[in-house]
């Protein structure tokens, strides 16, 4: 592997500053509370740490909302803090990766002030305005330029006074999308990713980055699938190679909503010079009911995931995989697929057993690491995230019953994942001194990093290991992937194969016990993880392995 792919053998650790460590006592977390936990960091054994937006921000949607791209938030700190951190990680051989979010802005950056100023503004094409749809009054119900629908609620397009036209949302109203048609949008946002490079940072995690070429005319129907993929898609990720990325040793990963296999394979074939590897969604739909948002929940079909991720194993032949199944947008994993009861450390384990011995870059999102679980929502008045409280106010709007809003919230709200990071018994679990913004979760008195680091057969230690085999067993990297067992609904195994190495993969996934016999060409191998037997306990995994020749 050439040293410009470093980042196969990798493992990426996700920080949502705001829930992170709270080194002021203001009752959010911040870049100082994150310098003071390299230590854990380090001893975990990640190599890269991505940041959730620390830029300044109105917070509408937690920082997803930027209105200074070149600026540290208030509320996590100074531009001073962030080059103390990026120093602080390389000292300890690790790398920085900041969230690039440019699908949008915040409705407070300077260039949406101006853009909404006037008709004839200079900045006026740096997003998208449409007069209302012919024949309706400005403003007036259903006077909007298309159908479309936000992912987070409501119209797409939000009236203007000031100037008598829509502007497009794709998210918060107040989160309006850029105009990548513009060259001097994207000047802009190339020469501000320039400039983070030569601050130290070591990559970028682009934030729904497949929406950034719209496809014209805008026209009613489902803007989901209007909006991704755009015709100029390619084009726009091959600029910002050449003007940015391009030879500086970086990693990239895109988030994208929608993208199929084929897609990624060209969004990360090397030779097409766009970005290392993807965020792909189709394997957290699975869970929804088919054809209904992701507030419909249905228990996980575990053939069908299986099945997803094999073709996403095998279907990316010259690009790269990435590999999650938790992050700040997503309820946790454990409480999700898992038992986060009788069963946490177990299916916890299964759980990263079976994602970190795949082939890609694994993500670990804080928290992840030591078995945290779901929130025990009782009341709206704990819910924080800006989706949730509008899918609150649309169901409500909609008639559905209280108790039915609550159910979903609890199983899909990302404010599951959002909760502040657990790391020892005291009150507020060492997060904060202060008043955390969002509750700490009450089983913080069990689930902590202090208990997970001190017990060798924690969460913590089974994480330790799995990172340490992709940093030191070739086959966990390169191997090729062949799916096994695949219509078993409760056990996922899986083989990795090269020229002279095999690795055997198998967990589990259930709460009752399962049969699985080695097959003979493992007699005698290696346990690299877990517990080898062929009866397996519920959510018991290991991982085998043995030389190609016996
Ligand atoms: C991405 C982020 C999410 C954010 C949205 C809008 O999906 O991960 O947190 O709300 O984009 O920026």
């Amino acid at each position: 592997m050439s040293a410009e792919s470093w980042w196969k053998s990798a493992v990426v650790y996700q920080i949502y500053p705001r829930s992170f460590a709270d080194s002021n006592g203001d009752g959010v977390g911040d870049l100082r509370g994150i310098l003071a936990k390299l230590d854990y960091l380090q001893h975990l054994g990640v190599d890269v740490l991505w940041l959730s937006p620390v830029y300044k921000s109105p917070q509408d949607d937690n920082g997803y909302d930027i209105s200074d791209y070149e600026d540290i938030d208030p509320v996590f700190g100074t531009l001073a803090d962030i080059d103390e951190l990026i120093s602080a990680v390389h000292a300890r051989g690790m790398r920085l990766v900041m969230d690039l979010v440019v699908n949008h802005s915040s409705d407070e950056h300077p260039w949406f002030l101006e853009s909404r100023a006037s008709r004839d503004n200079p900045k006026r094409d740096w997003y998208w305005w449409r007069p209302a749809r012919d024949g309706f009054e400005p403003g007036a119900p259903g006077a909007e330029p298309t159908n479309w629908r936000a992912y987070f609620s409501g119209s797409a397009w939000e009236f203007d006074s000031t100037t008598g036209e829509y502007f497009l949302h794709q998210f918060t109203r107040r989160q309006p999308d850029l105009n990548w048609e513009n060259p001097d949008v994207r000047r802009a946002v190339y020469d501000m990713m320039n400039r983070w490079i030569e601050r130290g940072v070591d990559g970028f995690r682009m934030d729904v980055i497949n929406l950034l070429s719209k496809t014209e005319p805008f026209t009613d129907g489902h803007m989901y699938f209007a909006m991704a993929n755009g015709p100029r898609m390619h084009e726009f990720l091959q600029e910002m190679n050449r003007q940015v990325l391009a030879g500086k040793g970086l990693i990239t990963v895109g988030e994208m909503p929608g993208v199929t296999v084929e897609q990624a394979e060209h969004y990360t074939d090397p030779a097409r010079h766009e970005l290392n590897m993807v965020f792909t969604f189709e394997h957290m739909h699975l869970d929804a009911v088919p054809g209904e948002p992701k507030w419909s929940p249905r228990p996980l079909p575990l053939v069908e995931l299986k099945a997803n991720l094999a073709k996403w194993q095998t279907g990316i032949v010259n690009g790269w995989n990435s590999l999650y199944w938790n992050n700040h947008d997503q309820p946790r994993s454990v409480s999700r697929w898992g038992n986060d009861r009788e069963y946490r450390v177990q299916s916890a384990k299964a759980w990263a057993t079976v994602l970190h011995l795949m082939r890609g870059t694994p993500y670990v999102y804080q928290g992840e690491e030591i078995g945290m679980t779901n929130f025990p929502f009782t009341s709206f008045e704990q819910f924080r995230d800006v989706e949730s409280l509008n899918w609150i106010a649309e169901a409500r709007a909609k008639g559905v019953d209280d108790p039915t809003i609550m159910n979903s919230l609890r199983a899909r709200s990302r404010d599951n994942s959002r909760t502040p990071m657990q790391w020892d018994d005291s009150r507020h679990a060492g997060f904060t001194t202060g008043d955390p913004w969002i509750t700490v979760n009450p089983n913080h008195a069990k689930v902590n990093a202090a208990a997970a680091v001190a017990d060798p057969e924690s969460v913590f230690h089974h994480y330790r290991r799995l990172i340490e085999l992709r940093h030191t067993m070739p086959i966990v990297v390169a191997g090729d992937f062949q799916l096994l067992v695949a219509e078993d609904p409760k056990l996922f195994a899986y083989l990795r194969t090269s020229d002279d190495e095999r690795m055997l993969v198998v967990a589990n996934m259930s709460n009752v016990e399962v049969r699985f016999a080695v097959p003979d060409d493992f007699s005698g191998g290696e346990v690299l993880v877990g517990t080898l037997s062929e009866t397996l306990a519920p959510w018991q995994s290991y991982a085998l392995y043995a030389s190609a020749h016996g």
